[in-house]
């Protein structure tokens, strides 16, 4: 009997090596376990013919190779569960597969931008402020030399609130106003916002957009300091450091000499091109030195300090650094758009 349960043993352990899949491993479990038929159950229901001093020798020994081969088949199937398992089970029970990417989202390209050029101006000492989009009459014009029945007013189109007084403001420059009240010069700040205005949209133009506003005021600025600090600003901004750029004059109530502020060219670089509409130039902001009345109206006395002021469309610089052609584009809220930024 000692003798049968070696070889039992051995040809067991072949087999069960030898098996493949789990349908190998159910049909040696029935020929060695199994009730009926199985060799190993057969020994053990014969035990009880056999005499006492064989029984005590063979019973524990046979009882023990089922324990033994019981946990061998577990382990095997364990072993050989995945190639029973179709192949979208295998592959989501194998931990060493590289985890699926998650889709992770972005800053806007504006709030980039806004956030590029903030640092810029922050590296030269300006401090940021801010105001309210909806805005008082007073802050939005009034203050800032635009008279209630002057033809400025119309330049740009108001959405005006129910609330007697109050509209969405159409520009930055309040900001201006509602900072000198607050700080004594000398100072330099610059405030980027949304800004709202009535208007139909078309490729350059949406009812709601950003604005970068810039006020410095002391003892001796000029239009000479506003020149360097734009263009050192420009520079960066567009990685682009023999960038130049150039005043024209221009009019807004609220400065006096104004000026419209224009930039080389980023796609020809000055020689002309469809994009600059062969000028070699693109207008990029309003600018000027503070009007005496802007001064006064918060507070700053006029004789004694001066200063610059400039006013620009932060869409548009997204338009012209990323060559997008329609500003529509940067607020639709398409990700296949603004994915590639
Ligand atoms: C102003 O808003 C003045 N506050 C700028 C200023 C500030 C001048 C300080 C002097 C001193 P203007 O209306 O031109 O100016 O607008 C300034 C810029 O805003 C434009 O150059 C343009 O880049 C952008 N802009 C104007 N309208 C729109 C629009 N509908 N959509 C997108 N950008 C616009």
């Amino acid at each position: 009997m000692e003798i049968n349960l070696d070889q039992l043993q051995k040809s067991a352990e072949e087999e069960l090596n030898g098996a493949k899949d789990a349908a190998d491993l159910e049909r040696f479990r029935v020929a060695y376990l199994g009730r009926k038929e199985g060799k190993l159950n057969a020994i053990l229901k014969s035990l009880k013919d056999l005499p006492e001093s064989e029984r005590k020798v063979v019973g524990p020994r046979a009882n023990a190779l089922r324990q033994y081969f019981e946990q061998k088949i577990e382990e095997r199937v364990r072993e050989l569960e995945p190639a029973g398992l179709s192949e979208g089970e295998k592959r989501r029970i194998d931990v060493t597969a590289p985890a699926k990417r998650l889709p992770r989202g972005h800053l806007h390209p504006i709030t980039q931008l806004m956030q590029k050029a903030t640092a810029i101006f922050s590296s030269m000492g300006f401090d940021v402020a801010s105001g309210p989009e909806v805005e008082t009459e007073y802050y939005n014009f009034d203050a800032l030399n635009v008279p209630k029945d002057h033809p400025a007013r119309d330049m740009q189109d108001t959405f005006w609130l129910d609330v007697s007084g109050l509209l969405m403001r159409t520009q930055t420059s309040p900001v201006q106003i509602r900072y000198m009240e607050k700080h004594k010069p000398s100072f330099r700040m610059i405030a980027p916002g949304k800004v709202f205005r009535n208007e139909a949209t078309d490729a350059t133009h949406e009812a709601q957009f950003y604005q970068l506003e810039g006020l410095m005021i002391g003892k001796d600025v000029s239009l000479a300091n506003l020149k360097a600090i734009l263009e050192v600003f420009y520079r960066n901004l567009l990685d682009d450091q023999k960038l130049k750029i150039r005043f024209r004059p221009s009019y807004f109530p609220f400065v006096e000499p104004g000026v419209e502020t224009d930039l080389t060219c980023f796609k020809c670089r000055g020689k002309g091109c469809a994009v600059c509409k062969r000028t070699g130039w693109i207008e990029v902001m309003g600018a000027g030195m503070v009007h005496p009345k802007v001064l006064e109206n918060a507070g700053i006395d006029a004789r004694e300090w001066s200063g610059f002021a400039f006013g620009g469309g932060l869409d548009r610089i997204a338009m012209i650094k990323y060559e997008i052609d329609d500003i529509r584009l940067l607020y639709n809220g398409d990700l296949r758009f603004l994915k590639q930024f």
